[in-house]
């Protein structure tokens, strides 16, 4: 893929970001100035997927702090302000921990700063550089995360996923799709079913398209065909990303990521989780703690399309996030390496990069 997913604009003190509501149709770049422009993003999905969010909170929050730092020189009025932006940004989504992660680390970066005694322009400068740093090094753990899934796999296998947790989700690599991406570049010639993943179509129009477009043999399927084509014995293993880790494993993805996972089990078939360790989140112990997104019906009404495919007034559920009991997970996969059951234990060992309070 050829765009970046999310960047920064130092001389416009912008975030820009390719704008994934658009897609496949057209790649269209836009730019964040102000926090409304940079909620809304979030909360509308043009920008997407746990690490991505991460990343543009981020790069939200400094842009914000430059502003900020303009019109308060001084510190505690400059920190009440960012304070208040922080919480503004938090609010946008909240089932993927690795939102409130990004801005708490650059919170505690700010406050640290200050403890150090810089001024509120040298802390402003100091969060510019934690930004760029946590976009780096998404696409370290990333790289790394694929090289340790890509150890579970062999030449030509199948793997399915759900939703989109590739380029698109994360600055280079994806979660999910990194294994794939890497076994690419050696050769393996993977064959990958997308699950399309109503309701908002993340794996047809996402996955499918930057798959598609590097060259990887990508068969779309609805999400009612994945017990065919794993009962057909042409799924090796799947592979998924997260939106939060609980520490005992649980893992909250998109919704229906828990029925492919049950259907998985069904046929023997290997389901992994890929996992930074900035999802991994040890304050949440179980998945029943995990706070779940509802969003508007007219996603289930009218798909994607703005026509309505249900009649006007139906009760809808809209739930965009499901909890995938540990249980039926064969491992999850982080930058540390390959954790297995009991995941008390392993997950712990890998460590959360979780700056929750
Ligand atoms: O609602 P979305 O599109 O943000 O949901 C994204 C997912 O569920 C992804 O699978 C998850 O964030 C992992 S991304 C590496």
């Amino acid at each position: 893929m050829e765009y970046e997913t999310v960047d920064l604009d130092e001389e416009s003190g912008s975030v820009v970001i390719l704008d994934q509501t658009k897609l496949p149709g057209k790649a269209e770049i836009i730019k964040l100035h102000t926090a409304t422009e940079i909620w809304d993003a979030i909360y509308l999905l043009k920008v997407r997927g746990a690490p991505a969010i991460g990343v543009a909170a981020a790069f939200g929050i400094y842009v914000l702090a430059r502003q900020i730092a303009e019109k308060n020189p001084d510190f505690n009025s400059f920190y009440k302000e960012f304070k208040e932006q922080k919480e503004y940004l938090d609010s946008a989504r909240p089932t993927a921990v690795n939102l409130s992660w990004a801005l708490n680390r650059m919170d505690e970066v700010c406050s640290k700063a200050h403890a150090d005694g810089k001024n509120t322009a040298q802390i402003v400068e100091i969060l510019g550089r934690e930004a760029r740093e946590i976009k780096a090094e998404d696409i370290r753990v990333c790289r790394a995360i694929g090289e340790n899934g890509l150890s579970l796999l062999k030449p030509g296998d199948g793997i399915l996923t759900h939703c989109n947790a590739g380029q698109l989700a994360a600055c280079k690599y994806g979660t999910a799709t990194a294994p794939i991406y890497l076994g690419q570049e050696r050769g393996y010639h993977f064959h990958v079913f997308a699950d399309e993943t109503r309701p908002l179509l993340q794996g047809a129009r996402l996955t499918a398209y930057e798959l598609y477009s590097s060259g990887i043999d990508v068969t779309l399927i609805c999400d009612n065909m994945s017990a065919m084509v794993m009962k057909n014995g042409w799924v090796n293993a799947v592979f998924v990303g997260c939106d939060r880790v609980a520490a005992n494993g649980d893992v909250a993805n998109k919704i229906g990521t828990s029925v492919v996972a049950a259907v998985a089990k069904q046929y023997g078939v290997p389901f992994y989780v890929c996992a930074p360790t900035s999802t991994i989140d040890l304050n949440t112990p179980t998945g029943n703690e995990i706070k779940i997104e509802e969003r508007p019906s007219k996603e289930v009404t009218e798909m994607w399309y703005k026509e309505p495919m249900a009649p006007e007034g139906i009760k809808v559920f809209n739930p965009a996030f499901d909890v995938t009991s540990h249980e039926l997970i064969t491992a999850i996969i982080t930058e540390h390496g390959i954790a297995r059951a009991p995941f008390w234990e392993s997950l712990a060992e890998h460590g959360s990069a979780c700056y929750n309070k």
